[in-house]
């Protein structure tokens, strides 16, 4: 069974992805990263713990993350991320605080040890910006051929950006990690707007999980129906709210989700393209090996084990 380790900026559909890998019988949730991002560190890494608990999974281990870029001093979150998210991050709800708090050890370093420990069974699925992970290879980089696979929420190949014309959120909150990751040699699929915003939930799904009469059924119902309003402001388009984060955790237990093109990739760091996306011209002779971009997706599958696997566990 797969081991696999969330990197998370708790965010509302950071915590659909939590749902989806406690449901998810292919993998083992071990662990949960706080990254900044939707909002900062310490309150990603509360909200995940506090929806640990609701959700009856005291016992995976919440690890405090890095609390901004290393090319920026500090971390102050983007008006749109309250606008969608909600200030506290999820929705505006309130949740039960959860009695148990982050674990003493950084969220690199549990990365390090885990990927050491797990070998090809680790899965990484950052769905904030790459800080954390970034960081773990720099410190030790021998875990750059020990990890199973990172599959990442973030970037944007062949749409435009939500932040800039050319950049994601994720990718966009720091650059310089993201390009140091995607050239690192790790094993990774990125799981972009290109795909993520093809998959779409409505009030019409949120309701089963109200009529469910449990806690975490009522609360995932309130929190992702603040999203999907917010979705009606921002992309009225769409007709629903973007399951951004739960794709990347169901394409890393489910790689057959996805189509993905092999490619090697890099990250504008400088000028106006900071924070894109795109084919690395200095590799462009050499055969890609190791990332993959998503480009296709089978949203009818993935919605539909996506409510069967969330529709379970909040009514247990
Ligand atoms: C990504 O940005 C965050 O706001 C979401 O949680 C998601 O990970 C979408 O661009
Ligand atoms: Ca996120």
């Amino acid at each position: 069974k797969y081991k696999m380790i969330l990197d998370l900026d708790t965010g509302i559909d950071d915590a659909l992805a939590i749902a989806y890998a406690l449901a998810a019988p292919e993998c083992d949730l071990i662990g949960i990263v706080g990254s900044y991002g939707n909002v900062l560190v310490e309150n990603s890494a509360q909200n995940s713990l506090n929806l640990l608990e609701m959700l009856g999974h005291p016992e995976v281990p919440v690890f405090c993350g890095l609390s901004h870029s290393s090319t920026t001093k500090s971390f102050s979150v983007m008006p749109i991320s309250a606008q969608i998210h909600g200030k506290n991050g999820v929705g505006e709800v309130e949740l039960k605080k959860a009695k148990r708090q982050v674990e003493k050890m950084s969220g690199v370093d549990f990365f390090i040890e885990a990927a050491h420990k797990y070998q090809g069974r680790l899965l990484i699925v950052p769905t904030g910006p790459l800080t954390n992970l970034a960081a773990a290879i720099k410190k030790d980089p021998s875990i750059i051929d020990l990890i199973g696979h990172v599959t990442l929420m973030g970037g944007a190949l062949t749409v435009p950006g939500n932040v800039t014309p050319v950049t994601e959120a994720n990718i966009n909150q720091d650059p310089v990690a993201a390009d140091e990751v995607f050239r690192s040699n790790l094993p990774l699929t990125m799981i972009g707007l290109d795909v993520t915003t093809r998959t779409l939930l409505t009030k019409e799904d949120t309701k089963k999980w109200r009529e469910l009469g449990t806690v975490a059924g009522e609360k995932y119902a309130d929190i992702t129906d603040y999203y999907i309003d917010a979705y009606k402001v921002t992309s009225p388009h769409l007709g629903g709210c973007a399951l951004h984060d739960p794709l990347a955790a169901a394409a890393a237990v489910d790689p057959s989700l996805v189509d993905t093109i092999y490619l090697n990739m890099k990250v504008d760091t400088k000028g106006a393209y900071a924070g894109r996306t795109i084919g690395d011209e200095t590799r462009i002779n050499d055969e890609a090996r190791q990332t993959q971009a998503a480009v296709n997706v089978d949203k009818e599958r993935f919605v539909k084990t996506f409510m069967k696997h969330l529709t379970d566990l909040f009514a247990q």
